[in-house]
C-alpha cells in the first residue's frame, strides 16, 4: 500500500496564518499537523508516501524534507491551484501506479491512529473504505449513508439537508478502481472534483464502498478554535518532563514539558502545558492547555488555553485566553496613563480587545 497526504489547500479559514504558512504546519502540542499525519501513516507499515503541495511547497519541503527523519519517503507532487480532492489523485496517477493507497487530509488529525481502520480495509479489501464518525452539524462535510452492516448506500458533499449524521473523515483508502471513477466525474458547484462524488460514481457503478465509524478522536483542524480545542486534547494525553531550568521560586503544577533550554524564572505553570526549548517566562503565569513554541519571551504575562508559535514576545499582558499568536508576534502591555491600545496587525487578524 501507498499513501497519499494532501497539503495543498489554500487554508483560507486560517488567515492570517495561512498566508505565510501552510496550515498543516501549525504546531498542535509542538509538533506540526503534518508530521503526526505522516508518524500515523507510518504506523500502517506504509512508508512511500505522496505529499500533494501548493503555493507553500518550500516550507512544507524545509519542514520534512525526504522523510528519512520520520522513516518514510516522501515524494511531492506540487498543485498548480487546487481543484478538489479528487485532482490530487490524477496528479498523483504515475506515482499511485496499480497499487492500493491510503489518502490522507494533511489537516486531519487522528491522535489514536487509523490502523483498524486498515486492517479492515486488508481484509475485506472493498473497491473503497471511508472512515466515518457521527457530528451533530454533518452540513460542513461529506455525509455518508451507511447500512448495518457497514456498506455504503449514499454520499453526498455538504449537504444542505443531511440524511444521515455520518460525516466523511479526512482518510480515505482506495483500490485502483478508483482511478476510473476520478475520470468519470465532473467538477461540483463550487467548482472542484469532489472525492466524494468519486466515491459516489463507484457506489452507483455496483462496486463496494464500506464505512467504517471512528471511535477516536477526530478534528478537521481548518479553523483557530479547532486548533485550539485539539490542542487541549493532545496536551490531556501528555505526561509531565523537565528538561530545561525551573527556579526554585516557580511552580509547574501537574503535565508540564519543560523542554531543554527553556528557562523558567518566577512563573507559575499550570499543566498541561508544553514550554519550547529555548523559551524564557519571567514573573508569568502560563496554562492549562497552552502551549508555547521555541526561543519565546514571555514576561509579567497571563496566558492559558493558547498557542504561541516559534519567537513570541508577550510582555506586560494578563487575561491572555483562547488565543494563537503567530511565529515572532509580538504582544505589549502599555503603561501610558492615558490608557490606549495600539495594534499594528495584518490582513485577515482577529484581534478582541476589553472595552
Ligand atoms: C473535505 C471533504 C469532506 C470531508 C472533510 C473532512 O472537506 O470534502 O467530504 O468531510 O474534508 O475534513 P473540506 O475540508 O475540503 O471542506
Amino acid at each position: 500500500m501507498k499513501a497519499l497526504v494532501l497539503a495543498g489547500g489554500t487554508g483560507t479559514r486560517l488567515r492570517p496564518f495561512s498566508y505565510s504558512m501552510p496550515k498543516q504546519l501549525i504546531p498542535i502540542a509542538n509538533k506540526p499537523v503534518l508530521e503526526r499525519v505522516l508518524e500515523n501513516i507510518r504506523d500502517l507499515g506504509v512508508t512511500e508516501i505522496a505529499v500533494i503541495v501548493g503555493h507553500h511547497a518550500k516550507e512544507i519541503a524545509d519542514a520534512l524534507g525526504d522523510g528519512s527523519r520520520l522513516g518514510v519517503a516522501i515524494t511531492y507532487i506540487p498543485q498548480e491551484s487546487p481543484a478538489g480532492l479528487a485532482q490530487c489523485v490524477t496528479l498523483a496517477r504515475d506515482f499511485l501506479g496499480d497499487d492500493d493507497f491510503v489518502m490522507y487530509l494533511g489537516d486531519n488529525m487522528l491522535p489514536q491512529g487509523i490502523a483498524e481502520a486498515a486492517a479492515e480495509f486488508r481484509a475485506l479489501r472493498p473497491a473503497a473504505q471511508i472512515v466515518v464518525q457521527q457530528v451533530a452539524d454533518p452540513r460542513a462535510f461529506g455525509v455518508a449513508e451507511v447500512d448495518a452492516g457497514g456498506v455504503v448506500e449514499r454520499l453526498v458533499e455538504k449537504p444542505p439537508v443531511p440524511r444521515s449524521n455520518l460525516a466523511l473523515i479526512g482518510v480515505y483508502f482506495f483500490t485502483p478502481v478508483i482511478h476510473e471513477a476520478v475520470d468519470a466525474i465532473e467538477p461540483s458547484a463550487r467548482g472542484e472534483l469532489e472525492i466524494t462524488d468519486a466515491i459516489q460514481w463507484l457506489v452507483s457503478h455496483g462496486a463496494t464502498v464500506r464505512a467504517q465509524e471512528y471511535a477516536g478522536y477526530w478534528k478537521d483542524t481548518g479553523k483557530v478554535e479547532d486548533v485550539l480545542e485539539c490542542n487541549q486534547r493532545l496536551l490531556d494525553g501528555m505526561e509531565r518532563r523537565v528538561e530545561g531550568d525551573v527556579d526554585a521560586e516557580s511552580v509547574l503544577i501537574g503535565a508540564v514539558v519543560v523542554e531543554p533550554g527553556a528557562r523558567i524564572r518566577r512563573s507559575f505553570v499550570e499543566g498541561p502545558a508544553v514550554i519550547g526549548a529555548g523559551t524564557v517566562l519571567e514573573n508569568s503565569h502560563v496554562g492549562p492547555h497552552t502551549s508555547i513554541g521555541r526561543d519565546c519571551v514571555l514576561t509579567g504575562t497571563h496566558l492559558d488555553y493558547s498557542i504561541a508559535l516559534d519567537g513570541v514576545t508577550v510582555s506586560g499582558v494578563r487575561g491572555l485566553h483562547g488565543s494563537l499568536l503567530g511565529r515572532s508576534a509580538a504582544v505589549t502591555g502599555t503603561t501610558v496613563a492615558h490608557r490606549h491600545h495600539r495594534l499594528v496587525v495584518g490582513d485577515h487578524t482577529r484581534v478582541e480587545v476589553a472595552a
